[in-house]
């Protein structure tokens, strides 16, 4: 049987998820995709702890749970920095599952970097490296002959990067619309079913839903994140964020959000992303902001931490993805979905 020695970086709510999954999917990948997974290290921010024989995910799962120290977990090797303990011990694909962050996408950026240059393929759910330099380091991964994907960056586990990369193949992109962001969605729609902004921002927390800093999400920066992304995977074109136009939600009242409900229209973060000049090509016009959508537009039914894509094509004309947007298992699941991209090469 084809074995994976897989390497996980971040141990957080992402993290987590996806360790559950690999325990949960074992014979399945095993039945189905005919290989199995070993999981030989895994870090968090203090440690990175490395077993060749593989890790005990219920072991782990429950270690995090009680905020006990991972390198308490038996028969490991540890290094208090991931950089060193990946460098020293390897393995067949990288997992980086660390937060974003939307300065120099660190630490992640020189996790991958370095995941890359072992040979190793990567899989991430980390939007800095996406957002900042998505270009850059697909490049380093085709000159190191491996993969490079991030299903898991855009809308969790739905699959929206495979459908316009691999399923939409071919056909040309005018235009990108679509909600984004689970966190405010599940905010926006609450606030419409009469509830107050900081008690659900608290929930979407509770919930696993929210970036570590929750301003990331209100204000708009996590849908920004993934639109630049989508410049870059889509048009192939790098996007700063000081070019996008942005405007979160934090100045939506219930007062608006009430009256949108009495005109029939539903406030929603919408993100866009547009190719000015034609099809397919550059100059890009990206936006994040909140609109009032009257109820014919597909998006303003799109409720919860639910999230929703519309691609505009040459080939299909529309063509719509709408799932969940965040949560610790469904991010999980665009992990999944790569690591298994990858094993099947
Ligand atoms: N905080 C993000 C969201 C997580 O709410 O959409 C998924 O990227």
């Amino acid at each position: 049987m084809k074995q994976i020695r897989l390497s996980l970086i971040g141990f957080g709510v992402v993290g987590q998820g996806f360790a559950q999954l690999l325990a949960t999917k074992h014979d399945l990948l095993r039945s189905h995709f005919g290989f199995e997974v070993k999981l030989v290290s895994v870090a968090n921010s203090r440690s990175f702890i490395y077993r060749e024989e593989g890790l005990n995910i219920p072991i782990l799962l429950e270690l995090a749970a009680k905020h006990v120290a991972l390198t308490q977990h038996p028969g490991v090797q540890s290094w208090d920095n991931a950089l060193a303990g990946l460098h020293a011990t390897g393995g067949d694909v990288l997992a980086e599952v660390t937060g974003t962050n939307l300065h120099d996408a660190e630490p992640g950026i020189s996790h991958i970097r370095a995941a890359l240059k072992q040979n190793m393929h990567v899989i991430t759910a980390n939007k800095g490296p996406g957002a900042l330099a998505a270009i850059e380091l697909l490049h380093l991964a085709h000159e190191q002959h491996v993969q490079l994907r991030m299903e898991a960056t855009v809308m969790a586990g739905t699959p929206v990067l495979s459908t316009i990369q691999e399923g939409l193949a071919g056909a040309r992109v005018r235009s990108i619309r679509g909600i984004l962001n689970g966190t405010t969605n599940y905010i926006l729609t609450a606030m419409a079913g009469g509830r107050d902004y900081h008690d659900v921002l608290a929930e979407a927390q509770a919930q696993g839903y929210a970036e570590t800093d929750p301003t990331v999400d209100v204000e708009g920066y996590d849908a920004v994140a993934k639109a630049l992304i989508l410049s870059a995977l889509v048009f192939g074109h790098t996007v700063t964020l000081d070019q996008v136009a942005r405007e979160g939600i934090t100045k939506v009242t219930k007062d608006q959000v009430h009256k949108a409900a009495h005109e029939n229209k539903r406030i929603k973060l919408i993100t866009s992303v547009h190719a000015v000049t034609g099809i397919g090509e550059c100059p890009l016009d990206v936006r994040v902001e909140p609109l009032a959508l009257p109820l014919t537009d597909p998006l303003a039914r799109v409720d919860g931490v639910l999230n929703a894509i519309t691609f505009q094509t040459d080939t299909l004309s529309e063509v719509t993805v709408i799932g969940p947007g965040a949560g610790s298992v469904q991010t999980g699941q665009g992990l999944l979905a790569d690591l298994i991209a990858v094993a099947r090469l």
